[in-house]
């Protein structure tokens, strides 16, 4: 694990193997932390970049001899782009791009003044930080060795962001926004064997116990009490039992509104009796991301201490066809009394959130945000670029794209009109799980059929079935999943305290 910290100072003294320094592809080429180094090794990097070795392109790198008045051995050029097209997203990817190209240098100790490229703000400082570990992070659990990889491709042990001292709780609070996603994706990478709804809650009771959250899963007997017979039906096909993790984080202050953060953790999503075809079914494992994101986001914000409070809910559970299962057809009723057709075994996120959600409402939650890989349709709408967001509750929504805006993570709002509404009308229970294919709008139907359980909730909806898992590296995710929507969850209760 890469440590992070802040030094002051000249860039020039920094005691690191690697110092990186920012170019552009346009105007004034040199970031001011290149201006120095070029200055101290006397005109190398305007040298390099005249020689045509390198344009100064976004995510591009070059890793050069340093020499000169450098205490560093190596320096790595980021590419940062077109000036006027540099922002916070950019700045993130040209950081985690150099640390790559350190790690593959063999680096240990890394420097870096690439915050001072842009803004020279927090946020430039956050994006630098939160850049380098998205972008070192890589999932070898299951690689013979786990964490002792080979010494040339170890991650560096130290990454140094020169900065002043004014920057240092904004670099405190990007790591810990980072450290949160990084727990996201190695939660939601998980193969379902290895992590069966018991195992993850284990691993949210440590999440807990070292962020001092409450802790608390409910087993099968507690959900038939409770009447959850929507999240039961779902689980009935696999052999593994469930459960619904609950996690708790406390303001201390009196008569704070409380936030519900509720994600759909379904370990495998092999649709059930409606089964998925066979061609990727593998990635279904990801299918537990929402519920990766709300355990994540909930370790971040015991650190960050917003003045409302926060109840994480994971309702966690297999999607079997196992002799158990339940049937297209059958009907089962969640715990605020709803009755369901189960049209289609495969929808099963809305069934578990039914009753997530209606448990969320019971505890009086002001505010209820869902997240899910909730549809395929989403990622027909918006690729993997955005997730859809949806609603009942213009502010929250806002109020949220904002958040996900200084996060890195981008929103785009579907509409919620009451129209759609009748789409998923059963003929023989209260709601139906699934409208009929020709009616579309996919993502709508599954969003609203979970705000059904919302009661008088404020509720947003976030489906991030095109944004949690990247099949092709990427610059902040190498591979799998990226954690998406867990830094939005986490900056959302201190957005939301600033509404009262
Ligand atoms: N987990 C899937 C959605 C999904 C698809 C996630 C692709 C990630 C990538 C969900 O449970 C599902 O199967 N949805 C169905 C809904 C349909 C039956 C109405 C879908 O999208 O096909
Ligand atoms: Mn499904
Ligand atoms: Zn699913």
């Amino acid at each position: 694990m890469t440590e992070v910290r802040r030094i002051a100072g000249s860039p020039l003294e920094a005691e690191a193997d690697a110092l990186v320094v920012g170019v552009y592809s346009d105007g004034e080429r040199l970031d001011p932390g290149a201006r120095a180094v070029d200055r101290a090794t006397g005109g190398l990097v305007a040298r390099w970049l005249a020689e045509g070795r390198m344009r100064g392109r976004l995510e591009e790198t070059a890793v050069l001899p340093a020499g000169g008045d450098l205490r560093a051995p190596l320096l790595i050029l980021a590419g940062l782009g077109a000036h006027a097209e540099l922002d916070g997203q950019g700045l993130r990817r040209a950081a985690a791009r150099a640390a790559r190209a350190a790690r593959a240098a063999g680096v240990r100790r890394l420097a870096s003044t690439l915050y001072g490229a842009f803004l020279g703000d927090d946020a430039a400082a956050a994006a630098v930080v939160e850049g380098t570990l998205l972008g070192l992070d890589r999932f070898l659990a299951y690689k013979s060795g786990g964490r002792q990889e080979s010494p040339e491709e170890a991650d560096p042990e130290a990454f140094l962001l020169v900065a002043e001292p004014e920057r240092e709780a904004a670099v405190r609070r990007a790591e810990v926004l980072a450290r949160a996603t990084l727990l996201a994706r190695q939660l939601a990478n998980e193969p379902a064997n290895q992590l069966p709804p018991r195992r993850m809650a284990e691993r949210a009771q440590a999440v807990a116990a070292g962020a001092g959250l409450d802790f608390q899963a409910l087993d099968e007997r507690e959900m038939e009490r409770l009447g959850m017979g929507a999240l039961l039906g779902v689980n009935r096909g696999s052999h593994e039992p469930p459960r619904l993790i609950l996690l708790r984080y406390r303001s201390g202050r009196e008569g704070a509104p409380l936030l519900a953060l509720v994600g759909k953790g379904i370990v495998f999503d092999s649709g059930g009796i409606s089964l998925k075809p066979a061609a990727g079914m593998h990635e279904m494992k990801m299918d537990k991301s929402g519920a990766a994101d709300v355990i994540a986001a909930m370790q971040a914000i015991a650190a960050l201490k917003p003045s409302v409070d926060v109840i994480g809910v994971a309702p966690v559970t297999e999607n079997m066809p196992g002799g158990g299962a339940q049937r297209p057809g059958d009907v089962v009723r969640a715990m605020n009394g709803t009755t369901i057709e189960v049209l289609s075994t495969d929808a099963e996120g809305r069934l578990v959130l039914a009753d997530a959600v209606a448990y969320a409402a019971r505890e009086g939650a002001r505010w209820i945000v869902t997240v899910a890989t909730l549809t395929g349709a989403v990622v027909t709408a918006l690729g993997h670029e955005a997730a859809a967001i949806l609603g009942n509750d213009r502010r929250l929504i806002e109020t949220v794209i904002e958040a996900g805006r200084a996060a890195g993570e981008r929103y785009w709002e579907l509409p919620a009109w009451r129209e759609y509404r009748q789409l998923y009308k059963s003929e023989v229970a209260d709601l139906a799980n699934v409208a009929p294919r020709e009616a579309g709008a996919g993502t709508i139907v599954g969003g609203l059929f979970v705000g059904e359980f919302v009661g008088e909730a404020a509720w947003a909806h976030l489906d991030v079935a095109g944004t949690a898992w990247v099949e092709k590296p990427a610059a902040l995710t190498e591979s799998g999943a990226t954690g998406f929507a867990t830094r939005t969850l986490a900056l959302l209760p201190e957005r939301l305290e600033q509404l009262l």
